[in-house]
């Protein structure tokens, strides 16, 4: 493909997106947007760790204020480019004077990129950040690194002489500003700045950012390339006033905010006319080693990030990330077109949800593995999680759970990795409480476990979310690992269940800002839900009549429930029994729609769907009668649920609305007021995984007729029978999208336009 026929399309994709923005919101920033102008962009978004935004507002360019932690604190990353000697700020809000700032033009995201445009004089500069998301590959997906590319090309035909320049600062490996960094740099094939806290400690964090390992940005040696180390005015001036860095390295180690030592990297793209290759640069943020776990006895193990396995250092690893830049871009936008079709599916507002959910998603956890006296031990995998922002809990159960369609639609077996922490903790006996624990740890990232049985106590919610999460693990896949090893806990749990269900004792729910009822409707569900799967369970491991009375329990009690969760006036469920004016987003009900039960009569997601109608407000559907907010994952999941397709989009509609608005600057916030749109609190979660609870292959509907939903080869487990869905049995092999299959898959628009040109411009 020619280049200059990609760039052409770019634009022209760019003028329709210009012309398609123009009939949305008044707010709108005066440059165009694809799909919509979020709260915030991710720029390097990996791991809990690198993650770097640029918050929106109701529009904030590039070049308008600093790329930001999740948490709002400033990650220095400067960005200058310079035409026919005149300097133009690009990326970030540096102060030395001289540079003009580049007036951006566009600004679009898919799953994995934010791609930004910028005009300086007579140069167009492209600025891809690509994040990529490796569900297949577990060196890649924990390798914690994002890209960064500039591409710039005349906009008037005429040539120009351009140099393009970066700088990180050590604000990338601390909390504290006040604490003491150093770095080096090495020189060869690669050039990378290496820069962190002169004191570590393990398993520490200031403000959520660790205190331990380092920051890494690095690009490969090319002609026209210089480095330096140094202050940040001196650095800027020094590219400002010249063009070039000076090859030299500051060893004055100091302060982060002494003098703020910076990391730059500049090249000289010589005259430009057509598109220049892209300057590939690569940012970040290792450590090793990465989780504290408890294993039996009390013991505390270390565990490494899988990717160190693969190679024997990290100038290694960096090099092959670097040149492997094509590769990722390529794999990155199959990915981002498979998303776009997907969503496409369900309705034209839903990809834009879901793609700005899917690295936010990714980015909250960590692939690990534990080293053994020969060397690392990759059988040995473990999945952790931080519950980003509402606390810094562990492997939440109740935040994997919301996120669950997320795995099940990239790859169900990164969420069997995300439950095994908590199963195999809770088989050494050191747990002391019959219910499922709330999570591993009260913060990230250890997971030591909680001994005293003191974590917050969610015990209905969490065992439901066990035995469904361990059900639905094993339809996706037909790996029945989990409910063969965890057969004993998971009918302790039911038992719990089978007690506590039907009439739910005084507590919280996941939604514990709301604090504590009596007889919540959706926790009964929930419960409900639980002891039908463990029924499934048992008929898998052949206990059929265990399995028989556990599927008449569920089913006397969907009975009982019915009466007692419906109120007076039969026009809904209530929200807690009994209190005829109380109501609430039944979004459990998504979980029987997961596992492909028929447990709760249809005239119930009738009478629900024809309710909801009744109680939307400007910006979406309350959560319930105590507040006005709402959650955007229940809001997405309980669309799943609904027998209306409009009453469906509505839903999708709301948080498509709310995620657009330009009120709100926080990374995609799932908590948010209704009345108003402005998010109420939580950011940067990983719950927006729950926004994948529609795409295509996640719910066993007619048209995913695919050997993916198992049931017993005899069919006496019963799952799925009056569905008609699932009737073979498929092998572990074609049980999940292979990846060359998923590259198969056309492009779609804008996705394919701007990679298209980025990949063109590699070859
Ligand atoms: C929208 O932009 C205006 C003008 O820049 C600013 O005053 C206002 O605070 C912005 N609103 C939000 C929610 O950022
Ligand atoms: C920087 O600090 C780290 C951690 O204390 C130490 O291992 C390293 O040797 C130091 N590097 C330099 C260049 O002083
Ligand atoms: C760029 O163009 C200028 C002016 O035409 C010329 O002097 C210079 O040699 C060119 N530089 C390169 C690297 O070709
Ligand atoms: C919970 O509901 C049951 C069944 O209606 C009822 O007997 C019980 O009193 C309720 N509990 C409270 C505290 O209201
Ligand atoms: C179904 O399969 C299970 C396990 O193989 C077996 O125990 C059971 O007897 C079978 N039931 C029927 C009706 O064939
Ligand atoms: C069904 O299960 C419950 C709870 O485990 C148990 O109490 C009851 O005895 C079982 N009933 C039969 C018929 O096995
Ligand atoms: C619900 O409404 C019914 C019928 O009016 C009434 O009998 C019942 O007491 C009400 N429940 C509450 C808690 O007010
Ligand atoms: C019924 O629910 C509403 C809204 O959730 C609440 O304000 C009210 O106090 C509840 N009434 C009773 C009797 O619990
Ligand atoms: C599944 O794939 C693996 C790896 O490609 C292969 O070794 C194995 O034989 C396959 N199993 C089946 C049942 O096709």
């Amino acid at each position: 493909m020619h280049l200059y026929a990609l760039c052409t399309s770019l634009w022209n994709l760019a003028l329709i997106a210009l012309t398609m923005s123009a009939q949305l919101a008044s707010a709108a920033p005066s440059w165009t947007t694809e799909p919509f102008s979020p709260p915030a962009y991710p720029l390097a978004v990996r791991s809990p760790y690198l993650s770097c935004w640029l918050p929106q507002g109701n529009g904030t360019a590039l070049n308008a204020d600093w790329p930001r932690f999740w948490e709002g604190s400033i990650l220095g990353w400067a960005g200058y480019i310079r035409v026919d000697g005149a300097v133009y700020t690009f990326l970030g809000s540096p102060s030395v004077s001289g540079p003009t700032l580049a007036v951006q033009k566009s600004a679009m995201f898919t799953s994995t990129q934010s791609v930004f445009i910028l005009t300086a004089g007579g140069v167009d500069l492209i600025a891809a950040f690509l994040s990529p998301v490796e569900p297949d590959d577990m060196v890649k997906q924990s390798t914690p690194f994002s890209y960064l590319s500039l591409i710039a090309q005349s906009n008037d035909g005429a040539s120009h002489s351009v140099q393009l320049y970066t700088d990180i600062s050590a604000e990338w490996v601390s909390g504290d500003n006040s604490l003491i960094a150093n770095w080096t740099t090495s020189i060869g094939d690669i050039v990378t700045h290496q820069v962190q806290l002169q004191d570590q400690t393990h398993y520490s964090e200031a403000s959520d950012h660790i205190q331990h390992g380092a920051a890494y940005y690095s690009t490969k040696a090319a002609t026209g390339l210089t480095y330096q180390t140094g202050s940040d005015q001196n650095l800027r001036t020094q590219f400002v006033q010249n063009g070039v860095l000076l090859n030299t390295q500051d060893t004055d180690y100091r302060a982060v905010n002494d003098d703020w030592p910076v990391f730059a990297l500049a090249r000289d793209m010589g005259n430009v006319t057509s598109a220049t290759e892209p300057f590939v640069m690569s940012i970040g943020h290792a450590r090793e080693p990465a989780v504290q776990y408890i294993v039996s006895g009390g013991v505390l193990q270390d565990r490494s990030l899988y990717f160190w396995s693969a190679y024997a250092t990290i100038a290694d690893a960096i090099s092959f990330f670097l040149n492997d830049y094509a590769s990722a871009l390529s794999r990155a936008t199959a990915f981002d077109s498979k998303v776009a079709t997907d969503a496409a599916e369900v309705s034209s507002s839903y990809g834009g949800i879901v793609a700005l959910s899917i690295r936010q998603a990714f980015a909250a956890m960590e692939i690990t593995i534990s080293k053994t006296s020969t060397g690392w031990n990759t059988d040995d995998v473990l999945v952790f999680l931080k519950e980003i922002s509402s606390n810094g809990n562990t492997n939440t159960v109740d935040v994997i759970f919301p996120a669950w369609p997320l795995y099940l639609y990239t790859n169900p077996t990164i969420g069997k990795n995300l439950l095994l922490p908590a199963l195999q903790y809770q088989v050494t006996g050191q747990y002391p409480n019959k219910w499922s624990i709330h999570d591993m740890g009260a913060h990230y990232p250890r997971a030591i476990g909680h001994n005293d049985g003191q974590d917050e106590a969610m015990p209905l919610e969490e065992c439901g979310n066990m035995l469904i999460m361990t059900l639905s693990h094993y339809q996706h896949t037909g790996d029945l690992y989990i409910i063969n090893s965890y057969a004993q806990l998971l009918d302790q749990w039911t038992q719990y269940l089978i007690e506590e269900a039907l009439i739910p004792a005084n507590q919280i729910s996941t939604d514990d800002f709301a604090g504590p009822l009596v007889n919540q409707t959706n926790l009964a569900i929930k419960g409900i839900i639980g002891i039908r799967a463990m029924a499934e369970i048992a008929c898998l491991l052949g206990q059929h009549e265990k399995s028989a009375n556990y599927t008449s329990i569920a089913q006397s009690y969907v009975a009982q429930w019915q009466s007692l969760a419906t109120s007076f006036d039969g026009r809904h469920l209530t929200l807690s029994y009994g209190n005829n004016t109380s109501w609430g987003l039944t979004y459990n009900l998504y979980a029987e729609k997961l596992l492909g039960f028929n447990l709760f009569p249809q005239s119930v997601y009738d009478m629900q769907t024809a309710w909801y109608q009744t109680v939307i407000q400007e910006w979406g559907f309350p959560l319930d009668t105590r507040h006005t907010y709402t959650k955007t994952d229940w809001s997405i999941w309980t669309a799943a649920t609904v027998s209306s397709t409009n009453v469906r989009d509505q839903f999708i509609g709301a948080i498509y609305n709310y995620a657009s608005n330009g009120k709100n600057k926080a990374p995609f916030s799932d908590w948010y007021e209704t009345t108003t749109g402005e998010v109420t609190g939580f950011r940067a979660r990983p719950v927006v995984g729950g926004h994948l609870a529609l795409m295509k292959g996640v719910l066993p509907t007619a048209s995913a007729k695919s050997a993916k939903f198992k049931r017993a080869e005899n069919g006496t487990c019963g799952i799925l029978q009056s569905s008609g869905v699932g009737t073979s049995l498929p092998t572990a092999n074609n049980t999940r999208n292979s990846g060359s299959k998923r590259r198969e898959v056309m492009m779609t628009g804008w996705i394919a336009g701007v990679a298209g040109m980025v990949i063109g411009l590699l070859r």
